[in-house]
């Protein structure tokens, strides 16, 4: 007998793709912190990418826990906007609008003959589940938001799903989840964790505690008011439970400087109105102060910035205060406690779209012939102060 050598390669699973590491780098990007919800995004994605996941089944099934504002509506958001282009590439349910069992009509139709049946186009079809896909990436992302809100029957169609991947419509039509990853959201135990981080009633502060020890309370609170709260059958329909944790201030910051990227980036794809800006320190505090709190993380940012930047820059290009090429500077008034705005330097010659900030930085720099800060966006952050007020 003759003996063959056995020829054995050490392989590494834990290797992941090129493409799945572009999708994690960009998800880590948009979000800030919550490691782990990122990795069980992206674990999904390889999964499907590979084209391993099981057949009868969703692509995966996400519960996402932790306090209100701290992400997790938007990384589904940030998700869709990275692998199609477009944060609404998501179907979204809000359970809070199913709250009453006949309300479920607007989210499968109702049965042909039933008063209205024409009227009503439902939520959840096949057809709305590929709206989004592209020739490469045939997967749809399925949100139910704030799933403590659902009603009764908007529970027993999200076990269905969740099992078999499979609903089937009022007018008898069946649709095909095995292509969808489904993510559930719910702020239970939040108020919870944000006491135990101490906002205000605080009975541990956060710093009273090590870091780890925190964190591990924080999951225990967050999934036994989800054990308290759901199912034992839904529990066990889930893939993962991810516990998103309050923003700490150094967060929040980072989230600040997300957002007014978004709003340098909305300005430089407008038309005429292609300026920079940079908001000063004690400017980034006024945001923050307006924009989050203890009890509702970022989720007030976005308004904050509409209000005290967008509308005032909208106001000053249409009465033609600020041009093409210009550098403003956003900082606060502490006198009338709001924000200033001041042109700063000479007009930058801009091309008309699509700009280089970091080049046009440079470009203001050279035609001023001083330092010209680099816009918020642009740069990294410098320490905001606290305001004495
Ligand atoms: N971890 C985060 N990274 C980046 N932005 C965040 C984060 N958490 C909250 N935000 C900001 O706050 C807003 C509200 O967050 P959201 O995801 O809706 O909170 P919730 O956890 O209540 O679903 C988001 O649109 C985003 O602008
Ligand atoms: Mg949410």
């Amino acid at each position: 007998m003759t003996m063959r050598a056995a020829v054995r390669q050490q392989l590494d699973p834990t290797v992941r793709s090129n493409e799945t590491r572009d999708f994690a780098g960009a998800l880590r990007a948009k979000i800030v912190g919550q490691e782990e919800g990122v990795q069980a995004l992206v674990d999904l994605y390889q999964v499907f990418c590979a084209g391993l996941n099981s057949p009868g089944r969703p692509v995966g099934n996400l519960l996402f826990l932790g306090p209100t504002g701290s992400g997790k509506t938007r990384i589904v958001e940030a998700a869709a906007e990275i692998l199609f282009n477009d944060p609404h590439a998501v179907i979204k349910v809000d359970c809070a609008e199913f709250q009453h069992s006949h309300e479920i009509a607007k989210l499968i139709g109702s049965p042909p003959g039933y008063l209205g049946h024409r009227e009503t186009h439902p939520l959840i079809t096949q057809e709305a589940l590929a709206q989004f896909h592209t020739e490469k990436l045939k997967l749809s992302l399925l949100l139910f938001d704030e799933i403590e809100k659902a009603s009764d029957a908007l529970w027993q169609l999200l076990l269905g799903i969740l099992d078999k991947a499979t609903l089937t419509l009022g007018d008898n039509r069946r649709v095909d989840l095995s292509q969808t990853m489904i993510f559930l959201t719910s702020n239970l135990g939040g108020g919870e964790i944000s006491e135990m981080m101490g906002g205000g009633y605080g009975f541990i502060k956060a710093e009273d505690k090590p870091k780890a020890k925190l964190n591990e309370k924080v999951e225990r609170t967050a999934v036994e008011a989800a054990r308290r709260k759901f199912s034992p059958e839904f529990m066990n329909r889930l893939d993962k439970i991810v516990v998103f944790h309050p923003l700490q201030r150094k967060e929040l910051e980072e989230v600040l400087e997300i957002e007014l990227g978004q709003v340098q980036r909305r300005v430089l794809e407008t038309a005429k109105g292609q300026f920079l800006f940079r908001v000063t320190a004690s400017g980034r505090e006024f945001l923050l102060q307006e924009g989050t709190d203890q009890r509702y993380g970022a989720r007030h940012l976005k308004r904050a910035i509409e209000r005290h930047v967008v509308y005032p820059l909208a106001n000053l290009l249409a009465t033609e205060q600020v041009q093409l090429g210009d550098l403003v500077c956003i900082d606060w008034d502490k006198r009338r406690n709001q924000l200033s705005f001041a042109r700063e330097g000479e007009n930058i010659a801009l091309p008309p779209r699509k700009i280089e900030s970091p080049a046009l930085v440079r470009t203001a720099q050279a035609r001023s012939g001083k330092a010209v800060e680099t816009p918020a966006a642009i740069l990294p952050l410098e320490p905001a102060p606290r305001l004495a007020r």
